[in-house]
């Protein structure tokens, strides 16, 4: 067994384990911005995650969305953990969310672990090895054209006013079976990954959000850039995740997408 997915995999089910006793639980909820919010769950399985990696690899680096993050002298190795990426399904009780962890090796994501506690659906990969659902294989889907695809976005919980993937929302859904918004960023790439939708896309996403998923998604078979094409990492702007077929014609039409909405943001005032 690979050491660092045995360490994600075990910090990924005692943290899973926690969040689903909690799930049924009233929930103390505290607000990090205006619709951002976080609860004690959020804090809790972030100890439990940090304290199991750091007692295996106390040299190791960390991004972690509910703490500073922690520097190494070894910076080779950095670990991405979003201890529950869904918070506010989680505090809605609407039951859509998970644990992300991922290790980046000099800037290359190495191992992914993404679990949904209460569908008990454990996603996993470790670079060059594959990626599997519960253990056995998975692959995107085999669609070829944007029309007949199903697709997701998400939107961020900070500076709502400016975000203008509601203009990629109404289109793409103009021009697809539909755009679901799930509300868990991991989830989204991790469902890219297994078929289930065949492109996800968004805007302002971290590390901690991505990192994990988007080794899934490529070890899956997928395809993994920014919005305009270019390379992707964890924690870049803008972020495309699709099974590679419809990869180019979602990239187009995002392209165009984004100079008609720049022209309605700005006689809106917000560019
Ligand atoms: C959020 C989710 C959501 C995405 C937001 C993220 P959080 O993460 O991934 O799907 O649209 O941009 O911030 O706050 O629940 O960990
Ligand atoms: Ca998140
Ligand atoms: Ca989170």
């Amino acid at each position: 067994m690979n050491p660092f997915l045995d360490v994600a995999l075990d910090a990924a089910n005692e943290a899973g384990a926690m969040l689903r006793e909690a799930f049924d639980r009233p929930k103390t909820i505290s607000y990090k911005g205006e619709v951002d919010l976080v609860t004690e769950s959020d804090k809790r399985s972030e100890s439990i995650i940090i304290s199991k990696i750091r007692s295996r690899f106390p040299e190791h680096a960390i991004r972690a969305e509910e703490s500073s993050p922690r520097a190494s002298d070894n910076a080779k190795y950095c670990w991405h953990i979003d201890p529950l990426d869904g918070t506010t399904n989680f505090a809605h009780a609407y039951p859509c969310f998970a644990v992300s962890i991922g290790l980046v090796e000099e800037g290359e994501p190495l191992v992914g672990v993404v679990l949904n506690p209460i569908a008990n659906e454990l996603f996993t990969a470790v670079r060059g090895e594959g990626a599997y659902l519960n253990q056995r294989p998975i692959r995107v889907s085999p669609i070829e054209k944007l029309a007949t695809s199903l697709v997701s976005t998400g939107f961020p919980t900070h500076q709502r006013a400016n975000n203008r993937n509601i203009y990629y929302y109404w289109e793409f859904t103009m021009r697809s079976h539909g755009v679901r918004r799930d509300g868990s960023a991991a989830l989204d790439l991790c469902a890219v990954a297994c078929g289930r939708f065949d492109g996800f896309w968004e805007f302002g996403l971290s590390s901690w959000d991505t990192a994990a998923g988007m080794l899934i998604v490529k070890e899956a078979g997928g395809t993994i850039t920014d919005l305009e094409g270019r390379p992707y990492h964890p924690g870049d702007r803008s972020i495309l995740a699709t099974n590679g077929k419809i990869h180019i014609e979602m990239q187009e039409l995002a392209s165009r997408i984004a100079e008609r909405s720049a022209t309605a943001l700005s006689l809106l005032g917000n560019s």
